[in-house]
């Protein structure tokens, strides 16, 4: 079977010339281990201008593999390099162009959604400059906070120098308002970015709130007595919870 396929492809390759009408020619993928998937497009190369439909631009006679490449070996001319030198076509350094990237989405168990961009970071960095040194591409097993502060992870370049440092938290953990619906009282919405203006993630989270996602249940009289938000609202830090109910209670 394999045999036969491979005589029916020498087969078009030397009928060629007429074979572009009727038979569609199949993308190729390259999977690589650090840096995605290839795909090449017969059809998009054979209408260039340069190739116009000549196979012998890539294939020797009789032959329809390239054989394995290193990019060292495209450096120097060889498979994809014989054309992407920035003369011909388009140069190696533009890796995204060839290894395509799609949106990561990242996440931790105890803070939720994390914000990361391969297209943002891509425009200052290469492929290399994160894989495999940095990250695996795939799921990475998390290192935590204290692990990146010692230039792991996300560490190795957010510290101030390369790019900003780890205190923003809220840079990369995005937050959002947080609406409690109540039962005989008029709703509250707490907003994270008035907050994040004078606190961190760690002054509430692990003290009087618990890790995010776990939303607290909290009764005015234990307010009262500093919990929940009365560990602030307590007229001195901030207004109190005592009075001013419509400063939190707010028909939305
Ligand atoms: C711009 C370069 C280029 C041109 C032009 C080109 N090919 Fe290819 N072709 C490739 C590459 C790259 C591969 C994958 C080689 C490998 O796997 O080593 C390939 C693979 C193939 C295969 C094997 C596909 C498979 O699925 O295993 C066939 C058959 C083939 N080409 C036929 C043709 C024919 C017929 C033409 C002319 C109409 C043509 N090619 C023109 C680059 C080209
Ligand atoms: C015979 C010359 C030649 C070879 C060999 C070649 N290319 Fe191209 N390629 C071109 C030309 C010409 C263009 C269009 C001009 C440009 O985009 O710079 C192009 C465009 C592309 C594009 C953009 C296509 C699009 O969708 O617009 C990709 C991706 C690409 N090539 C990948 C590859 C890969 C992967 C290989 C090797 C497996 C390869 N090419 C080998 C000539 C070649
Ligand atoms: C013109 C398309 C093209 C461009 C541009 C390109 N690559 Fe590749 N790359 C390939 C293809 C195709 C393979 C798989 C080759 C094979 O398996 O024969 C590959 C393989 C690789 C590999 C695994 C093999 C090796 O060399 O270790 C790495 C790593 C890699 N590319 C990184 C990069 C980086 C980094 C850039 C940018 C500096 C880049 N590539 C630009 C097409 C491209
Ligand atoms: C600034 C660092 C950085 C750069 C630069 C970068 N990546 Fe990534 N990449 C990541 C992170 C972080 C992940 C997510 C890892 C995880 O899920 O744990 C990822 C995941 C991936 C994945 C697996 C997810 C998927 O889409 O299947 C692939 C493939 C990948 N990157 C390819 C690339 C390629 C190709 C380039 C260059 C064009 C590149 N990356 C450049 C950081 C980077
Ligand atoms: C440059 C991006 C970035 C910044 C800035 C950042 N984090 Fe993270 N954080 C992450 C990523 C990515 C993870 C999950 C992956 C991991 O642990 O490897 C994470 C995980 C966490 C976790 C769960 C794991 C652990 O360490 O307990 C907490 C809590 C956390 N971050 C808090 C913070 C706080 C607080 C700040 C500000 C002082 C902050 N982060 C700043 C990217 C960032
Ligand atoms: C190889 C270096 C490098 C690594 C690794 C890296 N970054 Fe970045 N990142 C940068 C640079 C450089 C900028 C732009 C400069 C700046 O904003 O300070 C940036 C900008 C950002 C931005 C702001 C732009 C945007 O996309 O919205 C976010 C958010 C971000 N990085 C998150 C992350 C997270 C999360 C990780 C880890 C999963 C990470 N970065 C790993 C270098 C890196
Ligand atoms: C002033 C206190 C405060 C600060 C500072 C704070 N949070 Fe929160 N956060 C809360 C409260 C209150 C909730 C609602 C959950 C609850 O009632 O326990 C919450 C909920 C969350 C949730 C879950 C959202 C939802 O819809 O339930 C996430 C995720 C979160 N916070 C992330 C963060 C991150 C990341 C930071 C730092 C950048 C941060 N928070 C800083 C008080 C705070
Ligand atoms: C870590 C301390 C802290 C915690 C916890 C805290 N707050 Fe605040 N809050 C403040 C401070 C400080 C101000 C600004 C001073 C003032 O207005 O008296 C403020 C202001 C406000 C405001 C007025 C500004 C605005 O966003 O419209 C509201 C409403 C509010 N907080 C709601 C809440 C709710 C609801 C909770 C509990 C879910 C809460 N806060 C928990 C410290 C805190
Ligand atoms: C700092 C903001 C804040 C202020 C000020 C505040 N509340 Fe609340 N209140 C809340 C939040 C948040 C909840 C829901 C807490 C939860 O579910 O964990 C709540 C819950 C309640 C509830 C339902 C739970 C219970 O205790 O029975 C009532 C009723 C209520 N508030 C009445 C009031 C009245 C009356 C005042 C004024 C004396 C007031 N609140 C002032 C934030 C506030």
């Amino acid at each position: 079977m394999k045999g036969l396929l491979s005589l029916l492809s020498l087969f078009l390759l030397l009928t060629s010339a007429s074979l572009t009408s009727g038979y569609e020619l199949k993308n190729v993928t390259f999977k690589t281990k650090d840096v995605g998937t290839v795909v090449f497009s017969h059809k998009d190369h054979l209408q260039q201008k340069t190739i116009k439909n000549n196979c012998k631009a890539c294939h020797k006679e009789g032959t329809n593999k390239l054989g394995s490449h290193t990019m060292a070996d495209m450096e120097k001319g060889r498979s994809c390099g014989a054309c992407h030198n920035g003369n011909k076509a388009f140069a190696l350094a533009n890796c995204e162009k060839c290894h395509l990237t799609k949106q990561v989405s990242l996440k931790s168990k105890e803070i939720g959604p994390i914000t990361f961009s391969h297209k943002s970071h891509l425009s200052r960095q290469r492929c290399e400059g994160c894989h495999a040194a940095i990250f695996k591409a795939g799921p990475n097993s998390p290192v935590g906070m204290a692990a990146m502060e010692k230039g792991k992870s996300c560490g190795a370049c957010h510290d101030k120098q390369k790019a900003f440092g780890l205190e923003k938290c809220s840079a990369c953990h995005p937050t959002k308002d947080v609406t409690y619906k109540i039962a005989g009282a008029a709703p509250v919405k707490f907003s994270h970015d008035f907050h994040l203006g004078m606190y961190k993630c760690q002054d509430c989270h692990g003290v009087m709130f618990g890790k995010p996602g776990k939303r607290s249940k909290a009764k005015m009289a234990d307010m009262e007595k500093g919990k929940s938000c009365g560990a602030c609202h307590d007229d001195k830090q901030a207004f109190s919870v005592k009075g001013s109910c419509a400063k939190c209670h707010r028909v939305l």
